[in-house]
């Protein structure tokens, strides 16, 4: 080879390298498995499909994900629902509460099935201890969602203190690190497109698709898949642990973002070239299809995305004060 053909590969290789490296700063989302299991077995989800231990993520480990995290500046999404039910960890308001001193700037969230939240107090607690938004998801039945949209409504009739996304069918303005935002989402209908989760379950789909898919993901790009020991992951179907690509107790968090594996994938999947383990049964990114939805919670839900609230619109103030008349004496 020609010295001119090995500084063009040298200089390709180069490129190639800059192009999937990822910036720790563009780093958009940390998802932690912070417990090992859940409560639940729904068809569509490999939980309960095979044998885990069931136990929370330790003390030890959530101080050195948040010490990593601190050190690195994040201040963005933390989503504490990765492969489990995040209310099965006993301790889990208290590591809302130290992710939110911690790291003030973060948007904390969760995603849950609402098993443990029949005491809707606790609800309060978690956004009092600084989580930003919950989903929950009714996946039983008609009923169950109704049951929740009152228990949510009666928390706060006023949209204070906790913001009913359902009931308001938009987001608060403030900055999402100071949201107390609750979604409550439909997911008992059928006929849905869901993922396969790389395989751990049964296509979830109407259409057939044939695999590997030939398309781009993000996920390896710009997400940190954290599972319950404490190891990166390749990213949220890795149920099993099949791509680990290191470990947080002990390694830097920008040497993880950019491990050798990490790479490797990046650049098979900038190719659309899904032909890995785990992304070859993958087919999230397919057609998208009918999904769960997160209906309204009351008739005057559809004013109050136009701006108008008539529950805080009081007729008498307002006569009074273009008369001119001093209200009442309390
Ligand atoms: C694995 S769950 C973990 C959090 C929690 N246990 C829950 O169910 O909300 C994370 C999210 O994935 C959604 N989900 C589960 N199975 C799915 C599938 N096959 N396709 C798409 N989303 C799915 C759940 O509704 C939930 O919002
Ligand atoms: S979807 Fe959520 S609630 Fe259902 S089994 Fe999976 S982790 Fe549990
Ligand atoms: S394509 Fe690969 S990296 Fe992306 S979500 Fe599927 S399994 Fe994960």
């Amino acid at each position: 080879m020609t010295c001119a053909a090995m500084d063009d590969t040298m200089k390709k290789e180069s490129d190639d390298l800059d192009r999937l490296t990822v910036n720790i700063a563009d780093l958009e989302q940390v998802e932690i498995q912070i417990a090992s299991w859940c409560n639940r077995s729904c068809s569509f989800c490999p939980s309960g499909k095979f044998p885990v231990p069931k136990t929370g993520m330790t003390s030890e480990t959530v101080d050195r994900i948040i010490s990593e995290l601190e050190r690195i500046g994040f201040s963005r999404t933390i989503g504490l629902h990765l492969m489990c039910e995040p209310l099965m960890h006993k301790n889990i308001q208290d590591i809302v509460k130290q992710f939110r001193d911690r790291l003030p700037n973060t948007f904390i969230r969760m995603e849950s099935n609402g098993d443990a939240l029949k005491n809707m107090d606790r609800l309060g607690s978690l956004m009092d201890h600084g989580l930003n938004e919950i989903l929950i998801n009714c996946y039983d039945s008609p009923e169950q969602f109704a049951t929740f949209n009152q228990k949510i409504l009666a928390l706060d009739p006023t949209g204070g203190p906790i913001w009913y996304w359902n009931q308001w069918q938009r987001n608060p303005a403030t900055p999402k690190k100071e949201w107390r935002v609750v979604k409550l989402r439909a997911f008992y209908g059928s006929g849905y497109s869901l993922k396969n989760w790389a395989g751990h379950v049964a296509t979830q789909r109407p259409e057939t698709l044939t695999l590997p898919l030939s398309l781009d993901c993000a996920r390896p790009s710009n997400r940190l898949h954290v599972n319950y020991l404490g190891q990166v992951i390749l990213c949220n179907m890795d149920w099993k642990f099949e791509v680990v690509v290191g470990d947080l107790r002990t390694q830097k968090i920008e040497d993880l973002c950019n491990a050798p594996i990490l790479l490797d994938y990046r650049r098979h999947l900038k190719a659309k070239d899904r032909n890995m383990p785990l992304c070859r049964q993958c087919d999230s990114g397919g057609p998208t299809g009918l999904q769960p939805s997160f209906p309204a919670a009351d008739p005057w839900t559809g004013l109050r995305a136009l701006g108008l609230d008539l529950k805080r619109w009081h007729p008498w103030k307002r006569i009074r004060s273009a008369l001119g008349l001093r209200p009442p004496p309390p």
